[in-house]
This record gives C-alpha cells, sequence and structure tokens, in this order.
C-alpha cells in the first residue's frame, strides 16, 4: 500500500482512529434511523457543552451542504450573501448555492481571506432598494480560505458591524478546529458572533460529517423548526444519521489525559506541521528561492514558486495550484497539513521542495 502524505488538501488524510472507534461502538444493532438515536443524542450534548445551552445542531453530509442549509435557513428569498470573493461558497461550491438555494452572492475583494467592517459599507447601501439583492447575511470563513485566521477582535468587529447593519452571520467552519486552536480559544468563543455556524469534521480527523450549528439564542426557536424541514428537502439527511454523529460526537467530547478534546488534538498537530514546513522552508524564501504569498496562521502554507520546481516536486507529492505567480514561469500553490502529517512527512516534502529549486535553478 502507498503511504505517501500529499499535501494537496486536509481531505485527503486518514479518519482518525478515535473517530473510527466511536463509529464501531455506534454500530451496535438497530437504532432508529433519521436521528433519534443514541449517536445523535450524545452528539446533541456535545453540542451544547460545547456551544452553549442554547446552540442546536444537526448533523449533515458535506460542508457544501451544510453552508448551502445554513444560508438558505438565514435568508428570505429576496436576500444576498455577502463573502469573501475567496469564499467556497463563491468559487468552490460550483454555484449550488444559486442553484440549491436561490442564493445571490455579493462577493468583496480580499487580499488576505478576511474581510473588514468597512468593507460591508459597499453593499450595505443597497438595503431599502427592491432592485437590489438584499444584503441580509454577512459569510465568513475561519479559519480563512487563504489559510488566515480572523483573530477574535478582527471577528468581533466584523459581526458587530454586520449586526448593526441588520445582517445575520454565518461562518463557514469547515476549518473552524485549525481556528480555534491557533488562537488558543474554545470552540465557542472562536464562533462569538456567528449567529450559524457550518460545523466541520471532515478535515478533522472525520469519514465524512458535518452540522449546521443554530448558535444565535434568538434564532433557537425558528429556525429549530425550519431545519429539518430544510435539511430534508435539500438532502442532507441522513437516514443512518448515527454514523455522522458518532464522528462529530468524537470530535467534540473525545478527551485525551490531559482532558483535551480529539477536535483541539487534530488542529493543533495540522497547524503545527505547517508552522513546520514554513519555518524548513525559511531560508529558501530569504535567499529568494520561493515567496510565501500568505501569513501561515493555521494548516496552510501558500507559496510562490517557478513552476518547474512545483511540477518536479509533484512527481512525487501531490498539491494543487492556487493561481498563476506574479513572476513570469511561476506558480501559487497551496500546501494543506492535516491531522495525519508527520514530522518526518514535512521534512521529506520540505526537501524535495529544495532539490526541485536547486534543479529549476532558483537557488
Ligand atoms: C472553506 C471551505 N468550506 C467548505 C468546504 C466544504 O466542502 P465539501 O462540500 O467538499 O465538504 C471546504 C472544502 O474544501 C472548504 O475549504
Amino acid at each position: 500500500m502507498n503511504h505517501t502524505v500529499h499535501f494537496a488538501s486536509d481531505n485527503y488524510a486518514s479518519v482518525h482512529p478515535e473517530v473510527m472507534a466511536a463509529m464501531a461502538a455506534a454500530n451496535e444493532g438497530h437504532d432508529v434511523a433519521y436521528g433519534a438515536d443514541a449517536a445523535t443524542a450524545a452528539f446533541d450534548a456535545a453540542v451544547t457543552t460545547t456551544f452553549g445551552d442554547h446552540a442546536l445542531g444537526f448533523p449533515v453530509f458535506n460542508g457544501t451542504g451544510a453552508n448551502i442549509v445554513s444560508l438558505m435557513a438565514l435568508s428570505p428569498r429576496w436576500g444576498g450573501i455577502v463573502a469573501s470573493e475567496h469564499a467556497h461558497i463563491n468559487v468552490d461550491e460550483n454555484g449550488a448555492p444559486e442553484r440549491v438555494g436561490g442564493l445571490k452572492i455579493l462577493p468583496l475583494p480580499s487580499t488576505d481571506g478576511r474581510l473588514a467592517p468597512d468593507q460591508l459599507a459597499r453593499y450595505a447601501g443597497d438595503l431599502g432598494d427592491a432592485h437590489r439583492a438584499q444584503p441580509l447575511v454577512l459569510s465568513v470563513t475561519q479559519s480563512t480560505e487563504l489559510g488566515t485566521v480572523y483573530s477574535v477582535e478582527q471577528m468581533a468587529d466584523l459581526t458587530y458591524a454586520a449586526h448593526e447593519l441588520g445582517m445575520r452571520v454565518h461562518m463557514d467552519g469547515a476549518r473552524i478546529a485549525n481556528a480555534a486552536a491557533a488562537l488558543g480559544v474554545s470552540l465557542k468563543d472562536a464562533t462569538a458572533g456567528a449567529d450559524v455556524l457550518s460545523f466541520g469534521g471532515t478535515k478533522n480527523g472525520a469519514m465524512l460529517g458535518e452540522a449546521v450549528v443554530i448558535l444565535a439564542e434568538d434564532l433557537r426557536g425558528s429556525l429549530g423548526h425550519d431545519l429539518p424541514y430544510l435539511r430534508k428537502s435539500t438532502m442532507q439527511l441522513g437516514s443512518k444519521m448515527r454514523y455522522v454523529s458518532a464522528q462529530l460526537g468524537a470530535l467534540l467530547a473525545s478527551v485525551d489525559a490531559a482532558g483535551d478534546p480529539l477536535w483541539l488534538r487534530n488542529a493543533r498537530h495540522a497547524n503545527a506541521m505547517a508552522a513546520r514546513l514554513r519555518a524548513t522552508l525559511a531560508p529558501l524564501a530569504e535567499a529568494g528561492a520561493l515567496r510565501f504569498t500568505q501569513a501561515t496562521e493555521s494548516n496552510a502554507v501558500f507559496v510562490e514558486l517557478p513552476r518547474a520546481a512545483a511540477d518536479t516536486v509533484r512527481a512525487d507529492f501531490r498539491f494543487y495550484d492556487w493561481q498563476p505567480g506574479v513572476a513570469p514561469d511561476s506558480v501559487e500553490c497551496r500546501w494543506m497539513c492535516a491531522w495525519d502529517t508527520r514530522e518526518e512527512d514535512v521534512d521529506g516534502f520540505a526537501a524535495a521542495v529544495a532539490r526541485a529549486l536547486e534543479t529549476a535553478g532558483a537557488r
């Protein structure tokens, strides 16, 4: 079997053994379908322990589904969703928000994946204009698509500004665990200011499974009522939900001897591996052989290097080009680390990058 660890995506990673064990434990005989099962009850309890008594979690199959269900729940038919131009909902969901949800995305420019409060003014003037999609929801991604992380203060300022304008806030938390680990805060604090969260599991050691989590106390009644119907009609209701719930429950509630939950251990490790990759490559950046294009604040390293060198490395390791580089014949790549990326994987990959840059004459 080929055990090469790639740097393409945290989706390439295997399933964490504690998640597998939780699924095996749920795999006992019959239990009620569609969520009235013991594993889902345990997940529900973990949601309130993690996010607060009023939080309500709804397991779904994937991140795109979590986003669409969340945004449909938050937006009326005439609403628009303000988001960064890099948002997964804007560029990487094949128009699912538009096609499935009938939602209009209102993109804003961003150089590092984050949005600033004053940018909301771009669409705020459309409020009350029947000819314009109403900017009623802000969707923020934490950690961002570019591997950066909003500080707690930045997120508080942005979500405050959105709420002041009468907008609701959705958080795409496909990598919220990485953000919380990077910030050194609880999931509750990392999601403060969001009304509805797409809680990510798949990139954090699960097999498949995410959840829509209603965080805003004042939405618990209305959205708590709507979500079961919305989830079913958008094809995100799993009949054997216990297996999805068991995974998410393990991430939230499976603790080690030090009391650290699995989500934190996995995310902390993935972030540390990205930091190691960046530190190992730093001398090459200082020598001008490659260029870091974003801060490494979570589990991603964004880098520009000669296309020839990238293609040489790609013979042994998979990773994605992000966009053409600024320099001629160069490319910007995204290198992702996961919970199961080992130090020796990072070191082997960094050595392959160094060799390829040498061959390409970049150092
Ligand atoms: C920021 C972000 N949101 C959501 C998703 C969810 O994607 P999927 O529908 O593939 O689970 C991803 C996956 O790459 C992502 O990076």
